[in-house]
């Protein structure tokens, strides 16, 4: 079962070659949750009037900052600016955090998105595969990404809740309990699906087995309910991260997280072998990219 591993940090910026630095950088890799409960992200006494879904637009489920653009968020100019600045800040802390706990992700800090969560975690009407209350590892019908991992760094800014979270079983037997259910790609289907737009490139087979995986474990309510699992809770002050396209994850409630987005080449890691990439072509026996 995914484990859940403690650091005792109060500083976004690690200094270099602590102790614990290399146990922490194979528990990431093998799919811990690393656990930061005294790494608190602070608001500005002014920044506390965003702990309010009211800055939420209608249509979106986070406020999110990519390349300096807010988005999904409605008010006054200066009021966005000033919200802006929040979720940037937090982007750097996080950067900083990543980049000194983990020398080697370090050039890939700066690529993706910041997320603002004023909602509360559940609550919204959804279909079965899109309801994050249910246990799953992330993985996107339109981004397929050809074995990139996804890691995300999360903060409760909340000043009273926990976050809480259910975790589950290991990426490994996860997978092997669910591949001989999934069916193989229609040849033809990722070029079809690339031309018409539906996904942001071409669908690899280790991208149509990720959603595959994804898909299978939220359909099956009694997987859902036997499975290996845990619950987490993640009080206010805390920073949590984990590769979220390897540890089985599911919302049980919460408001208020900001969390950061980095994607990483399976290069980039000190194991490549623990890679979902990797588990999989083990596990199939062949290669699941395309050669170039
Ligand atoms: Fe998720």
């Amino acid at each position: 079962m995914t484990t859940i591993v403690s650091l005792d940090l109060t500083r976004w910026q690690v200094p270099p070659d602590s102790a614990a630095q290399q146990n922490t950088i194979q528990a990431l890799e093998r799919g811990d949750v690393l656990l930061l409960p005294h790494l608190a992200f602070e608001l500005t006494p002014d920044e506390r009037r965003f702990l309010s879904p009211t800055w939420s637009d209608a249509r979106a489920k986070n406020i999110s900052l990519e390349a300096g653009v807010l988005q999904g968020a409605r008010g006054e100019a200066k009021d966005l600016d000033a919200l802006a600045r929040m979720i940037g800040r937090f982007a750097a802390c996080a950067g900083e955090l990543v980049s000194t706990l983990f020398p080697r992700y370090a050039p890939y800090v700066k690529r993706a998105r910041t997320s603002f969560r004023p909602q509360p975690a559940l609550g919204r009407a959804l279909s079965w595969r899109k309801d994050d209350s249910r246990l799953h590892i992330d993985a996107f019908p339109s981004r397929p990404n050809h074995g990139e991992r996804i890691l995300r760094v999360f903060t409760n800014v909340n000043p009273t809740a926990d976050r809480v979270w259910r975790v589950g079983d290991e990426f490994a037997p996860m997978a092997q309990t669910f591949l001989p259910r999934l069916r193989p790609q229609l040849p033809g289907s990722p070029a079809l699906l690339a031309l018409l737009r539906v996904t942001k490139g071409v669908r690899s087979e280790y991208d149509h087995l990720m959603l595959g995986l994804h898909d299978r474990a939220k359909a099956d309510g009694e997987y859902q309910r036997s499975c290996p699992q845990q619950t987490v809770r993640f009080p206010p002050g805390s920073t949590w991260l984990c590769f979220t396209d390897q540890v089985m994850h599911a919302a049980v409630s919460g408001q208020h997280m900001l969390e950061q987005t980095i994607h990483l080449p399976v290069t980039a890691l000190y194991d490549p072998e623990s890679s979902p990439l990797a588990i999989l072509q083990r596990i199939c026996g062949r290669h699941l990219l395309p050669a170039h």
